[in-house]
């Protein structure tokens, strides 16, 4: 196995105001109550088992009236330094920015907007593989976001279209396992998104729909380690097999939201393609998956 390049610093958010106040997606019910001394601790179980797994984890500050804070992946994308903050389709996340923007402005990190009007959900709908982003649209971000997205952060994207509403973020259906292997579910996309993994992705391990409903795609990986919010024996059997192992860690709180382990986090350490150059005039690089073969990241910004 040859270990992902990034995956080893996380930003999180603790769920002091985590809740189910408004419905944006299929999953959302704001009659199911929320426990939240039980969100507490199986957020601190998942902080306490990436630390373990040999991750990083650093804090962003919760704040009232924002119960979606916590879903950190949707803060924006990362490359090399450079933060695009989000773009949310729905006007009950779109407080959330500034709080994002002032953490990675803190941070030191090269703060870059997308143009307004477009709308793009960050690491939720965008994923390192191999050189390239795959990004996911239509339930949240907009395919037009790729090319200012693929410019800003240097890297080329491959879009991806959800045709799923359960799953409408990419971190629902797809998971890198190391630089060969994903998790992927292609019941989730269209026809052009299923051939555009099957490009990219060596060895796919393909879910069930059962399986991807189960939220085994949105896992965090950390090196051989794969957190999951639950493993069906299948699934497990294929990781293990793969030399990886598996820390299963309750998110049933969370999942009332719509989201599960890796919507709780954002990688900082994703180092891929040449990294950032210029502003918006750049040249980007979008789709065409039978294009030149992908170069692996070099981990260098690590
Ligand atoms: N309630 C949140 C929303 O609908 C859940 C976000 C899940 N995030 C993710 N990266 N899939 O926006």
């Amino acid at each position: 196995m040859s270990a992902l390049p990034w995956g080893r610093r996380f930003l999180m958010c603790p769920p002091e105001h985590f809740g189910v106040l408004y419905e944006i997606n299929p999953w959302m019910n704001r009659e199911v109550a929320v426990d939240l001394d039980l969100a507490r601790a199986q957020w601190g179980d998942l902080v306490a088992t990436l630390t373990e797994a040999g991750a990083g984890v650093e804090l962003l500050e919760p704040q009232p009236d924002l119960p979606d804070l916590v879903f950190t992946a949707n803060a924006g994308t990362v490359n090399r330094g450079r933060y695009v903050p989000s773009r949310f389709r729905h006007p009950q996340r779109q407080p959330e920015v500034d709080h994002d923007v002032a953490w990675f402005e803190t941070n030191g990190y090269d703060v870059s907007w997308l143009p307004e009007g477009v709308r793009h959900e960050g690491a939720g709908d965008a994923l390192p593989f191999r050189g390239v982003f795959l990004a996911g649209y239509r339930s949240r971000s907009d395919a037009a976001a790729h090319g200012p997205l693929s410019t800003l952060l240097g890297v080329p994207v491959r879009p991806i279209e959800l045709v799923d509403p359960r799953l409408y973020h990419l971190d629902l259906t797809f998971c890198p396992l190391d630089e060969r292997r994903a998790m992927v579910a292609p019941h989730a996309w269209d026809s052009y998104g299923r051939k555009v993994v099957e490009a990219l992705v060596p060895e796919p391990l393909y879910l069930e729909v059962e399986e991807m409903l189960g939220f085994c795609a949105n896992s965090v990986v950390v090196g051989s380690t794969v957190v999951m919010a639950q493993c069906p024996r299948r699934v497990g059997r294929l990781l293990e097999g793969w030399g990886f192992d598996v820390a299963v860690v309750d998110v049933s709180e969370f999942l009332k939201a719509g989201g599960g382990c890796r919507c709780l986090t954002l990688a900082l350490d994703v180092a891929v393609g040449q990294g950032p150059s210029g502003p918006l005039s750049g040249e980007s690089a979008i789709g065409a998956p039978d294009g030149p073969p992908p170069s692996t990241g070099t981990p260098a910004a690590r």
